[in-house]
């Protein structure tokens, strides 16, 4: 096959921008090694924050051997640390898919060259630029599904984009250490675009590089805006016109902010619910009791100010909530002082997190709480009454709701 035909893609006269050099790949790069980094790092952090180490029922990606070997307990404080986390995450996410498409397009015709391998050194750097532009790809497109409540995935979306992640990040930090030197040379001395990426028949300019620079930054800035009102809240969630959970009205009155799954998708029955059913069975090493709603209302009830943050970026302004904290609940069953860890089940008929478990860091917070009030109200059936728990810094679905049973004790 010629490599030098100008029809076909693997010659380098088919790619006829102007723009395209080293210096136009160099900004983008430069640009993706900070966000892809601090997308990373959030992803990371963000698994933390699940404490998958503490129980099986919170690992979402159980195989993962030495890649959790960061692990830590996740902490109460800030209260809006989740929050902060996961929205960087998932916002940061969406504002650079532009700039990744535009790095992508300032390399294609790389990812055309023939022959595929020159010698094995080569075919190793081909492979390593194939997980690279792949893993790219795949994180971003995981990533955009999960936050459009597409599960079209085959299997979890939890492991995939875990184990996509690291696979994407090592040929991200070889690329970067081979390409960073030649991207600040290239910065620092702007100018005529040189490099193998600078067409050797370039067309006519249709806009300069600095006005394709800005075309760039000014679509991160769109997706930015119409995406950041979702973790936000007030009137700015209104422009996050890009999130499901964003623009949504999700109706007036103290119970009026954000679900994420209602009663009716949880499975839950109102005559499992109501006064005459429902009981909260509380087990420790003091043994067992069974708690009505009234009876809990008879205990020392306690308010505090705490968001609802969901995985998929979107977060709530704190929240007003009231119950009975959970180091009191521990200390009915023969915890007191020192609270253990909490092994929560709810009457959710199925779907993930039905089950969580807390670490005693987070029983032992006074701001944890058994809510029955949010707002000044009784919990609404999709907020999970007739009991839910509230816990600071925590992400979403650990905040359980319509709790049946509470286990106190060392897991
Ligand atoms: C998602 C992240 C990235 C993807 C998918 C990506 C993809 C690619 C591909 C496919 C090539 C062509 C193959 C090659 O020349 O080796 C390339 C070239 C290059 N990349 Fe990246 N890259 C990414 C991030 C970065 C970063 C973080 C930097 C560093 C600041 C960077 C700087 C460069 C430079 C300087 C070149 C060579 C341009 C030239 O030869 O004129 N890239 N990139």
């Amino acid at each position: 096959m010629r490599n030098d035909d100008p029809r076909l893609p693997s010659s380098p006269g088919f790619w006829r921008s102007p723009l395209r050099g080293t210096g136009f790949t160099s900004v983008l790069g430069l640009v993706l090694l900070v966000g892809i980094t601090v997308l990373f790092v959030t992803g990371l952090v963000s698994y933390a924050a699940y404490n998958p180490d503490l129980s099986p029922v919170n690992d979402q990606t159980p195989d993962k051997g030495i890649l959790g070997f960061y692990l830590f307990a996740w902490p109460t404080d800030p209260h809006w640390l989740y929050r902060f986390t996961q929205g960087l995450h998932v916002t940061l996410g969406i504002t650079l898919i532009p700039i990744l498409l535009a790095k992508l397009w300032s390399v294609v015709p790389r990812l055309f060259a023939l022959p595929p391998a020159r010698s094995l050194a080569h075919a190793l750097e081909r492979l390593s630029l194939l997980l690279l532009v792949g893993g790219g790809l795949f994180e971003f497109t995981t990533g955009v599904l999960n936050v459009q409540l597409a599960y079209v995935f085959p299997g979890s979306f939890y492991p995939l984009h875990f184990y996509g992640a690291w696979v994407f990040f090592a040929a991200f930090v070889a690329h970067a250490v081979l390409k960073v030197p030649a991207a600040l040379r290239a910065v620092r001395r702007p100018g005529r675009e040189q490099g193998d990426l600078v067409s050797p028949r370039p067309g006519p300019p249709t806009v300069s590089r600095r006005g394709a620079l800005w075309f760039v930054g000014g679509a991160s800035l769109l997706f930015f805006a119409t995406t950041v009102g979702q973790s936000i809240g007030g009137v700015l969630r209104r422009t996050a016109l890009l999130a499901p959970h964003g623009g949504a009205d999700p109706g007036g009155g103290p119970n009026g902010f954000q679900i994420n799954k209602t009663a009716a998708y949880a499975g839950i029955d109102t005559r499992e619910t109501g006064a005459e059913a429902w009981r909260l069975v509380v087990t420790g090493r003091g043994g067992t009791v069974r708690l009505s709603r009234a009876q809990l209302l008879r205990m020392p009830l306690h308010s505090s100010a705490l968001p609802i943050a969901c995985v998929e970026g979107w977060s709530t302004a704190d929240q007003w909530w009231r119950g009975v904290r959970l180091r009191d609940l521990a200390a009915l069953v023969g915890h007191d002082g020192d609270p253990p860890d909490l092994f929560v089940e709810s009457l959710q008929r199925h779907g993930a997190f039905r089950r969580a478990a807390l670490r005693a860091n987070q029983v032992a917070d006074p701001r944890s709480l058994l809510a029955l009030y949010v707002n000044g109200e009784a919990l609404s059936p999709d907020h999970g009454y007739p009991a839910r728990i509230i816990v600071p810094a925590a992400p979403g679905v650990l905040n359980t709701k319509w709790v049946a049973r509470l286990t106190f004790g060392d897991l």
